[in-house]
């Protein structure tokens, strides 16, 4: 399987759009790995709602404002961060880019902006937060966040979620909507190996091994495992069983809590009723997310039911929201919805493939010059002034 240079690629024209980077991503990643990162569930139906749900929704400017000094900047868990859109956690970001989660983190601490490792990447949560560490403490940096899938064994993840307290994240995300896993169809019929040397770093026993075991068997079936069945080969041969189905909210929330002082954040959550118990089991932030459409194909999209989320919670626990983000506009008409911060999932992993942390950073800034340039021509200087009164729908007489 080939990995992409970026190093070695010729220079084309700066990408502009998060589409053109996806573009550029398209021609240089193989199509195995780019079908794996763009693909949904089922019929693919979620991941084109989540990004067609902005469109039905309009953005109503103010005028004669003074816009001369937009502001950008957000504060999530008292650390400031120069935008409201991060980094979602998301698998193996080495197939995109040899310096994989290295990058990602180094684009982060650049443009500071909030930064979530996935538990299923191919470099350890302890070599990522040395990206951060590595900076001293003169340069502010973004806290740097861990996601988990829990264990059917909840006592099989202590030592994981131990490991990344002592490394130094700031929070737990809890990924709450693999209770399975989703039918990812193209997955079956486009296996995916991790190629030698590179293995589920936070999982598998040590580097050596793998780089003389070549694993495709074990990462066939970890990437294709569908059925519960399946899951258990995952248990046997991924190291660690990463989809529980057994779990509940009592259960979950006070073993977290008494294993943890990191902020724990529950990923997935897309109903009101789930909202309230996260709040009442004591969750100190939520992530309204469908997996970026690679679960429950029959879901609605992130940017349908964050309004009535953001009215249950009523502002006592920050929301994340993400989910088809690929403009500064549907930032903004997240954020005019309720979400505190938004976050980015494929977009990274684009930038990723066309440049490495730079093709990374390249997407976050393209985003904040959108986000930016959108507040100006709405009439909104500060992210706190967004609300819905700068939206409006498609109006059914017209
Ligand atoms: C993901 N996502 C994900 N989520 C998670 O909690 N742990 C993970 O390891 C992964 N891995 C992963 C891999 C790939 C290739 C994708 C595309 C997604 C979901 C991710 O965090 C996020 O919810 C979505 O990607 C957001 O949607 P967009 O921005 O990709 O549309």
């Amino acid at each position: 399987m080939e990995i992409p240079n970026p190093a070695s690629k010729p220079r084309q024209p700066d990408p502009i759009t998060v589409a053109e980077v996806e573009a550029i991503a398209a021609k240089t990643l193989s199509k195995q790995i780019y079908e794996f990162y763009a693909s949904g569930s089922d019929e693919q139906k979620l991941l084109k709602r989540n990004m067609s749900g902005y469109d039905r929704l309009y953005i109503v400017p103010r005028v004669l404002r003074d816009v001369s000094d937009v502001d950008t900047r957000v504060e999530m868990f008292g650390s400031k961060l120069n935008m409201p859109i991060g980094i979602a956690p998301s698998a193996m970001q080495r197939l995109a880019g040899r310096g994989g989660e290295i990058d990602v983190a180094r684009a982060a601490v650049h443009e500071r902006v909030s930064f979530t490792l996935s538990s299923q990447s191919t470099t350890s949560l302890e070599n990522v937060m040395a990206v951060k560490t590595s900076q001293g403490n003169s340069t502010p940096t973004p806290d740097f966040w861990f996601q988990i899938y829990l264990t059917q064994d909840l006592d099989k993840s202590v030592d994981l979620i131990k490991r990344a307290e002592v490394a130094g994240y700031k929070a737990l995300v809890v990924t709450v909507d693999t209770p399975v896993l989703g039918n990812r169809v193209n997955e079956r019929k486009n296996v995916l190996a991790l190629p030698r040397g590179m293995r589920l770093a936070n999982l598998e026993e040590d580097d050596a091994d793998s780089a003389k075991t070549p694993t495709p068997t074990r990462n066939r079936l970890l990437m294709d495992a569908r059925t519960k069945h399946d899951a258990k080969l995952v248990v046997e041969l991924g190291g660690g069983e990463m989809h529980a189905s057994n779990l509940s909210w009592a259960k979950t929330l006070s073993f977290l809590r008494d294993l943890t002082s990191m902020k724990i954040v529950l990923k997935g959550v897309m109903t009101p009723q789930d909202a309230r118990l996260a709040i009442l089991y004591g969750a100190d932030a939520i992530v309204v997310s469908n997996h970026g459409g690679r679960q429950l194909d029959e879901a609605p999209s992130t940017i349908e039911v964050l309004a009535d989320i953001a009215h249950a919670v009523r502002g006592r626990i920050p929301i994340v929201l993400d989910g088809g983000i690929r403009r500064g506009a549907d930032v903004f008409k997240a954020i005019a919805l309720g979400a505190d911060l938004v976050w980015i999932g494929r977009p990274v992993l684009w930038g990723l493939a066309y440049d490495g942390d730079k093709g990374v950073a390249a997407v976050l800034n393209i985003l904040e010059r959108e986000l930016s340039r959108t507040m100006a021509l709405a009439g909104v200087r500060e992210i706190s002034e967004i609300s819905s009164a700068y939206l409006a729908v498609a109006n059914p007489t017209f």
